[in-house]
């Protein structure tokens, strides 16, 4: 089986999702050039997945430029796991962790001002050469689907001054004044989609980072599942009123009627409504990663 997403450049073989190397390459250089312009980076991470939504050549990318993680989608998991979760990245990195669910503005402001706060050294440090003091020039980083467009749009929705281009910058990248304080460019950095692990790799599919043309979702939903029935099995026998059957594809068709012509469980329909569920948070709230 091979099914190949021109749009993504990735291709599913044999289940397997891979990546061209020439599009990592170039959204790469991109992602490097526009890092070069700011102070600090804004990394947002799928709350769902921490360690799989993170990008494993990120200190290359990054250099030791300021960063600050964001666990966004917090909505969809569990407020106690993600506490030691953020206690977890926050030693694996370095780097602070907050949380954020971008459909609220709750978390904006905590933000906002950890990120000036995280800029300080370099403004001082501009301010010691002799420089004006300037506001902090912050922009935001993460895989597809994570939800930067939506922590972008938050955090100038309160403001639509857009500054202009600065030196060295591209027409199409524009700077929008949060406040007196913070510049933040306003479009996203887009880290390639890349994972050579394969369940990490599906476990960006599930939290839909990766073009649904590149893979199958029966592969997908049954991984999903068993990731699932490790940690939650309750919550899913709940959820699809299965007792005694196991948490299968077949055994969730026919719980949920969801039968083909001649009886046939229909089991494609029920991958994507499995995957649908659990994007919307339907199921429940869960944490897929495990810690390393
Ligand atoms: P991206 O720029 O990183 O690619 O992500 P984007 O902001 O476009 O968000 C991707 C999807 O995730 C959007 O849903 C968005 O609404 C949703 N999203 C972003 N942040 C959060 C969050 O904190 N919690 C939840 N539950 N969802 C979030 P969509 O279905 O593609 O669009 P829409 O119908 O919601 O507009």
């Amino acid at each position: 089986m091979k099914n190949i997403d021109k749009e993504n450049k990735t291709e599913i073989i044999h289940e397997h999702i891979h990546w061209y190397p020439g599009h990592i390459a170039k959204a790469e250089r991109k992602l490097k050039e526009q890092v070069n312009l700011v102070d600090v980076v804004i990394e947002v991470l799928d709350a769902r997945i921490p360690l799989s939504s993170c990008y494993e050549n990120i200190k290359s990318l990054l250099g030791d430029k300021p960063r600050l993680i964001i666990l966004n989608k917090s909505d969809l998991v569990d407020t106690n796991e993600l506490k030691n979760w953020i206690e977890i990245l926050e030693k694996k990195f370095g780097y602070p962790v907050l949380v954020s669910d971008a459909k609220s503005s709750k978390d904006l402001n905590k933000i906002i001002s950890k990120a000036v706060e995280l800029a300080e050294p370099k403004i001082q440090a501009l301010i010691k050469k002799g420089l004006l003091r300037r506001p902090a020039r912050v922009m935001v980083v993460g895989m597809p689907n994570v939800g930067k467009s939506s922590i972008i749009n938050k955090l100038t929705k309160s403001s639509k001054t857009k500054t202009g281009a600065k030196a060295g910058v591209t027409r199409q990248q524009q700077w929008v004044k949060v406040n007196p304080k913070l510049d933040l460019l306003d479009t996203p950095g887009i880290i390639p989609m890349k994972q050579e692990d394969q369940i990490k790799a599906k476990k960006l599919a599930f939290v839909n980072s990766v073009s649904e043309n590149a893979y199958e979702n029966e592969s997908v939903a049954i991984e999903l599942l068993k990731i699932l029935e490790k940690k939650y099995e309750k919550k899913i026998k709940e959820y699809y009123s299965l007792e005694d059957e196991k948490i299968t594809l077949e055994n969730i068709a026919t719980k949920r009627n969801w039968i083909k012509k001649g009886a046939e469980p229909d089991i494609e329909r029920t991958a994507i409504f499995i995957l649908k569920d659990f994007r919307e948070g339907k199921m429940g709230k869960f944490i897929l990663d495990e810690r390393e």
